[in-house]
């Protein structure tokens, strides 16, 4: 098993001396731990342990180990990236890199186009458009693992993971209603670039922490406006990309914005985007707020039907994503705690899992996958858990 980062991801019990620990990565408790460094005593790592530290980063290069790859254990390797399978799964490591490499590459060019448009220079959507039509291919043939992705994000540059899980799960929910191709494509285009208009917003409006002002709330609602300007001038925007830009906050009962569209004007895309936008802007870990599960999004959106959101569409939405949405926690019947990561539409009840952490004993396990609806299989799963309550970081396992 080849590990693929330098500075793989470890549970502090497979910590051994002569490993060169670079970073805390998950503790439960607050205690402040300063001293990193190369660990040379057993003692240093049961100090660790006693402080509730759960996984460290390791700096292989820096660490004075011989044939470091092969004591870290096959587990451990997955932790880091590469996978080990044994449920429910085809090819994964070859995939799983091309899939983070598109995710990347939409990421790059993402910033490309906003750097170009904020410098005034002449703007090209070709590499994004095609891009978008990867996006969308991908979502058909790996759409689980696109998902995964999408819900894993990074607390910084907001704009750019929104827009990136607002495409993804455009792409997503489009090619459950049946859309066509061609238009999940463009349904896909447009959710990346509509935000767009954000760069123009001021930073202190955008990533104010609490509430904004009347007078902010109007400064952050022109956002739309002017995603539509830009786009309108744009070659090569459609109009369904436009839609999605301009239309993205518009609410059934016209209490939305910019237009106060009302009930029929609101078309298929405008209503598919309202659900998706909201649905990721509340999922997401803010610097200063932390985003919901799924299941309480779900929530949300289903308080918001009729008035806001189409009751239909966001039954169909909710349905597309899974009772449990890929990149979900939860507790399975035995007390063991597993990431969801393929959904399983005709019981959505026992998705794919991997499991990784023990509630009640508070410890990592070797990471099993395990598909819940396998013929012998007894675990079931009992509840969605919030990841923070036990310190795991999500973005270490998937
Ligand atoms: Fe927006």
């Amino acid at each position: 098993m080849k590990l693929h980062t330098p500075h793989p991801v470890i549970p502090v019990n497979q910590l051994q001396a002569g490993m060169y620990v670079i970073a805390i990565i998950s503790q439960t408790g607050g205690m402040e731990i300063a001293q990193m460094g190369l660990v040379t005593t057993r003692q240093q790592i049961d100090d660790l342990v006693r402080r509730g530290v759960l996984t460290v980063r390791v700096d292989l290069a820096r660490s004075k180990l011989a044939g470091i790859e092969q004591i870290i254990s096959p587990g451990l390797a997955t932790l880091s990236g590469s996978s080990q399978r044994t449920a429910g799964s085809a090819n994964g490591e070859g995939r799983e890199l091309k899939i983070r490499r598109l995710y990347q590459e939409a990421r790059e060019l993402q910033g490309k186009f906003i750097r170009q448009l904020k410098a005034g220079e002449p703007i090209d959507i070709t590499p994004l458009a095609e891009v978008a039509e990867e996006m969308v291919d991908t979502m058909f043939t790996h759409g689980d693992a696109m998902l995964c992705l999408a819900r894993i994000r990074a607390k910084d540059a907001y704009l750019m993971e929104h827009s990136m899980n607002v495409a993804i799960l455009l792409a997503n929910f489009g090619r459950y209603l049946g859309l066509e191709r061609s238009v999940l494509k463009e349904l896909t285009l447009g959710g990346l670039l509509h935000d767009v208009g954000k760069i123009m917003t001021p930073d202190e409006v955008l990533n104010k922490p609490g509430k904004l002002t009347d007078e902010e709330f109007t400064i952050m609602r022109q956002h739309v406006v002017h995603s539509y300007d830009i786009l309108s001038q744009t070659p090569g925007i459609t109009a369904t990309m436009l839609e999605v830009a301009a239309n993205h906050h518009e609410r059934l009962d016209g209490t939305g914005y910019p237009s106060h569209l009302k009930g029929d004007q609101l078309s298929l895309h405008t209503r598919m985007s309202g659900i998706v936008d909201v649905y990721d802007a509340v999922t997401a870990d803010r610097v200063y707020k932390q985003g919901m599960q799924p299941t309480q999004a779900f929530r949300i959106l289903l308080k918001g039907a009729d008035h806001h959101f189409d009751r239909g569409l966001v039954t169909k939405f909710i349905k597309c994503m899974g009772v449990y949405p890929v990149g979900t926690l939860v507790q399975l019947s035995n007390q063991r705690l597993a990431i969801v990561m393929q959904r399983n539409e005709q019981q959505p009840l026992k998705p794919v899992v991997k499991v990784i952490y023990h509630a009640t004993q508070r410890h990592y396990l070797d990471v099993q996958w395990l598909d819940l609806a396998k013929s012998g299989v007894q675990e079931s799963i009992e509840s969605t858990v919030d990841p923070k309550e036990f310190g795991i970081s999500l973005a270490h396992f998937v």
